[in-house]
C-alpha cells in the first residue's frame, strides 16, 4: 500500500474540538479542561452531561434546571412504548437502542431543525427518553411489566429503577454515575466521527446517533464490554485464567478489553473504573471475577506490553449489578448521547462537509459488453 494512504485514518487531525482532550503521553482525559477523575470524585453524572453540553459546569440553579428539563422529558410516547413491547425478544438491545432514538426522530416536531436552540433541546429529549425506552425492553422482554420513569430520582437511580423496580445502595449508584462519567466523551472515537460525518452533510441529529449507536455497537468500540464479560464466563474460575489467556496469545487471539488506538500504555479512564469494580465487587462479595480480571491484565501486559481499555473493568461491573451482558454496550449509549450531542453541535457550528479521499487500484478502461454478447 502505498505511504499517502493513512488506512484508519492513523494519525490524522481532521478537526477541532473543545469538547475533550486524550493526551496518551501523560494518560490524561479532560472534558471542557477538567480531568476526567477529578470530574468522577467530585461530580455527579449529571453535572458533567451538563458540562458536556454547555460547556460550563453546572452552578446549584443550572443544575437544578438541567434536573427539571431531564426529568420532564423522561416519558416516552405510547406509539413507542407499544413498538418496543412488540420487538422481538431475541433482538439485540443495541439493535434496540438504535431503532428507538430513529423512532424518536420521526416523532420530534423539530426533527429537521439544525439551529443550536433546536440542537440542544433535541439533544435533551434524546438523553431523557433513551434509558426509559431501553429499559423498558429490558422488561418487555422477558415478559415483565414496563416501569414507567420516576420523578425525584437521579439519571442512575431512575435507570436501576426501571429496569428491576428497585434502588440499590448509594455505593453501587456511585460506581454506577462513575461508568457514565469515563463513558460520556473520548473525542473522535468512531462512532463520534461517524456522528460528526452524518451532521456535517446537514443532516439532523437523531439521524447522527441512529448511526452513532450502530458503530458504538462493532466489538472493536463499545461491544468491547459485551465480549470482555464472554470472555470472563469462559474462563470460569480463577484457577483457568493463567492457561486460558496464554491459550489465547498462543493462537494469536485479539483479547476483548484491552489495547486502544490512541492509548498505548494504559487507558487513563481504567484506574478510576478499577476502584469501583473492587468496590462493587467487595459489597456483592464476589472476587471471583477480580481475581481472573487481575490475571488476564497481567498477562497481557507481561507478554504482549498490551494495557486494558475502559471497557475491560465496566463489563464484570455491570455483570455484577445485575445487567444483562447484551444491555453493557446500550448502557454506554445512555451516557455518550452526550458526547455525541455536543460534537454533533460543534460540528454544525463550523462545518465543513467530511470527504475523504481514496485511491482507486481496481480495472482501468473498460469497455462496456452488451447484455446479449457477456
Ligand atoms: C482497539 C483496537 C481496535 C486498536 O487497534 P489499532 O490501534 O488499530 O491497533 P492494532 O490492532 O494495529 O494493534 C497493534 C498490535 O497490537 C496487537 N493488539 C492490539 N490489541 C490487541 C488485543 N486486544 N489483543 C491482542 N493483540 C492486540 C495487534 O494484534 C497488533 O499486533 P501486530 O502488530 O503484531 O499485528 C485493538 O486494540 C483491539 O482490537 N482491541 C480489542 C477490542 C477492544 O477492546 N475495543 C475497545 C477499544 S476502547
Amino acid at each position: 500500500m502505498s505511504d499517502d494512504i493513512k488506512k484508519g485514518l492513523l494519525g490524522i487531525v481532521v478537526d477541532e474540538t473543545t469538547i475533550s482532550q486524550v493526551m496518551p503521553d501523560i494518560n490524561s482525559l479532560t472534558y471542557r479542561g477538567y480531568a476526567v477523575q477529578d470530574l468522577c470524585e467530585k461530580c455527579s453524572f449529571e453535572e458533567v452531561a451538563y458540562l458536556i453540553l454547555n460547556k460550563e459546569l453546572p452552578n446549584k440553579k443550572q443544575l437544578n434546571k438541567f434536573i427539571k428539563s431531564l426529568e420532564e422529558n423522561r416519558n416516552i410516547s405510547i406509539n413507542l412504548r407499544e413498538i418496543v413491547k412488540h420487538m422481538p425478544k431475541k433482538a439485540h438491545p443495541m439493535d434496540v437502542a438504535r431503532t428507538v432514538v430513529s423512532v424518536m426522530g420521526l416523532e420530534d416536531k423539530e426533527a429537521n431543525d439544525n439551529s443550536p436552540e433546536s440542537n440542544m433541546k433535541k439533544a435533551i429529549r434524546i438523553f431523557s427518553k433513551t434509558p426509559t425506552a431501553i429499559a423498558a425492553f429490558f422488561r418487555a422482554r422477558k415478559g415483565k411489566k414496563i416501569i414507567p420513569p420516576k420523578k425525584g430520582l437521579s439519571f442512575s437511580e431512575n435507570f436501576f429503577y426501571m429496569c428491576f423496580g428497585s434502588i440499590p445502595s448509594k455505593e453501587i449508584i456511585k460506581a454506577f454515575g462513575v461508568s457514565l462519567i469515563l463513558y460520556a466523551e473520548h473525542s473522535f472515537n468512531v462512532s463520534t466521527f461517524t456522528a460528526r460525518t452524518i451532521a456535517s452533510s446537514l443532516s439532523d441529529i437523531h439521524s447522527a446517533i441512529t448511526g452513532a449507536i450502530g458503530s458504538l455497537k462493532g466489538s472493536l468500540h463499545g461491544g468491547a464490554n459485551e465480549e470482555v464479560m464472554h470472555m470472563i464466563k469462559k474462563i470460569k474460575k480463577p484457577e483457568n485464567a493463567h492457561k486460558w489467556i496464554n491459550d489465547a496469545l498462543d493462537n494469536k487471539d485479539v483479547v476483548m478489553g484491552f489495547g486502544h488506538r490512541v492509548y498505548k500504555k494504559g487507558d487513563s479512564r481504567v484506574p478510576t473504573m478499577e476502584k469501583y469494580f473492587k468496590k462493587v465487587s467487595k459489597i456483592k462479595n464476589d472476587k471471583k471475577f477480580y481475581k481472573i480480571y487481575d490475571v488476564v491484565k497481567n498477562v497481557m501486559i507481561k507478554r504482549k506490553d498490551i494495557y486494558p481499555n475502559v471497557d475491560y473493568p465496566t463489563g464484570p461491573t455491570y455483570h455484577l449489578m445485575g445487567f444483562d451482558t447484551d444491555f453493557f454496550t446500550p448502557i454506554f449509549v445512555l451516557s455518550r448521547i452526550t458526547g455525541w450531542s455536543a460534537h454533533i453541535m460543534e460540528q454544525h457550528a463550523a462545518n465543513k462537509l467530511i470527504r475523504p479521499l481514496s485511491k482507486y487500484n481496481g480495472e482501468k478502461h473498460r469497455k462496456v459488453i452488451l447484455l446479449n454478447q457477456r
